[in-house]
């Protein structure tokens, strides 16, 4: 049996008539930048979150660097951000100018709010809440540091959409949030795409003039953006796949349970942690396992996708070693870059196919 890591297919070959009636739509206006496909997913997407704003644009890299752009992030800055995340939420800080402090993760592989205080000083300006795997980060807490400290609270939703925590919906407890689109997320466009949230019309009317290059009218620049908006056919793609979201959740939700019932008794392996508060949507099912390169290789041999979200953790990259991190510095980011192992998850994932995924771990660990 095949159990690929991702398998979109079948969830979008059921969608195949909405998407060819939306893209005849489109050949028809030429809607390919801006437009009204834009227009409607912005406002659906705001309406289902429950913010005021949302700004749609061309990846979730470019949602972090127009944010942090717009909200004044420069020379001299400090953000806090945790040691294991995708590299753009530290690549995004320093395209800024300014610099990523790193703090270790917790055991639910979020930001570990209790060594969070030591690294603020008077240059630090803001913390990025990456609510990793699925599940959020101690919002509580950090929005109590953050008031504490008068710092900016910035949520990374990439691999959270929709998820809670204690009952609020992700994406609206901060300043703002940024979402990727990237087509693996949860919700997928075909392509790139992002986009920013927020309840500030501010931010807001800065952050569609820098994704338009600072233009508020042809020709009229009002100040140093970029390029970065949302294509037409990717606003359109995401609009009739919102819809779905919830239904494809549910089923991450049910697939994990299941991999958590089959693996209970497994002693080489530790199953993901959820915070009681926590609404968790498993954009990726991560177990720590022991002899973990190995097993990887076992379940390639027999034709069973994983990954590793991510092998080496921000502050061990070779890009931030003038930061001078030390394994002793992010003792669980280190212990886990080696044992992280991300397991197939998608809404259309069969029980079968956990099932024979599970076998083949238990059956690894049997030959030792
Ligand atoms: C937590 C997180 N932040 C930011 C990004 C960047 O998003 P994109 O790939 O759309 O640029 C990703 C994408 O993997 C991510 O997982």
């Amino acid at each position: 049996m095949k159990v690929p890591f991702n398998d979109l297919s079948k969830l979008h070959s059921e969608l195949k008539n909405e998407f060819q009636h939306t893209f005849e739509s489109i050949i028809e206006n030429s809607a390919f930048v801006g437009g009204k496909h834009v227009g409607e997913f912005e406002s659906c997407f705001a309406k289902k979150l429950g913010v005021k704003h949302c700004i749609g644009v061309s990846s979730g890299t470019a949602a972090l660097f127009a944010s942090f752009k717009m909200l004044g992030f420069t020379f001299n800055d400090e953000i806090i951000l945790p040691a294991n995340t995708f590299f753009a939420c530290a690549e995004a800080i320093s395209l800024c100018g300014a610099t990523p402090i790193f703090v270790d993760n917790d055991e639910y592989f979020n930001i570990n709010v209790n060594k969070i205080e030591q690294k603020i000083i008077t240059k630090t300006k803001a913390i990025l809440a990456v609510h990793l795997y699925g599940q959020s980060a101690n919002l509580s807490a950090l929005q109590n540091l953050c008031t504490t400290y008068n710092l900016l609270l910035i949520e990374d939703c990439s691999q959270s959409h929709f998820s809670f925590y204690n009952k609020k919906i992700l994406g609206t407890l901060g300043k703002a949030a940024i979402f990727s689109f990237y087509p693996g997320k949860n919700l997928g466009a075909f392509g790139d795409a992002g986009c920013v949230v927020t309840n500030d019309d501010e931010l807001a009317h800065k952050l569609r003039l820098f994704r338009n290059h600072g233009e508020y009218q042809k020709s009229k620049h009002q100040l140093i953006g970029f390029n970065c908006r949302l294509d037409g056919i990717q606003a359109a793609i995401l609009k009739i796949k919102l819809q779905y979201i919830d239904i494809w959740n549910e089923k991450r939700r049910v697939a994990a349970e299941y991999y958590i019932e089959l693996l209970k008794d497994c002693k080489s392996i530790i199953l993901p942690k959820i915070m009681p508060q926590n609404t968790h949507t498993f954009h990726l099912f991560v177990i720590k396992a022991l002899k973990r390169d190995k097993l990887k290789d076992f379940l390639a041999e027999n034709e069973i996708g994983t990954g590793i979200h991510y092998p080496i953790a921000l502050p061990f990259l070779s890009v931030y070693s003038h930061l001078g991190a030390k394994e002793k510095d992010y003792p669980e980011a280190f212990k886990n870059q080696k044992m992280i192992l991300s397991l197939p998850i998608y809404p259309d994932i069969s029980r079968q196919q956990i099932r024979y995924v599970v076998d083949k771990i238990i059956e690894f660990y049997a030959e030792d």
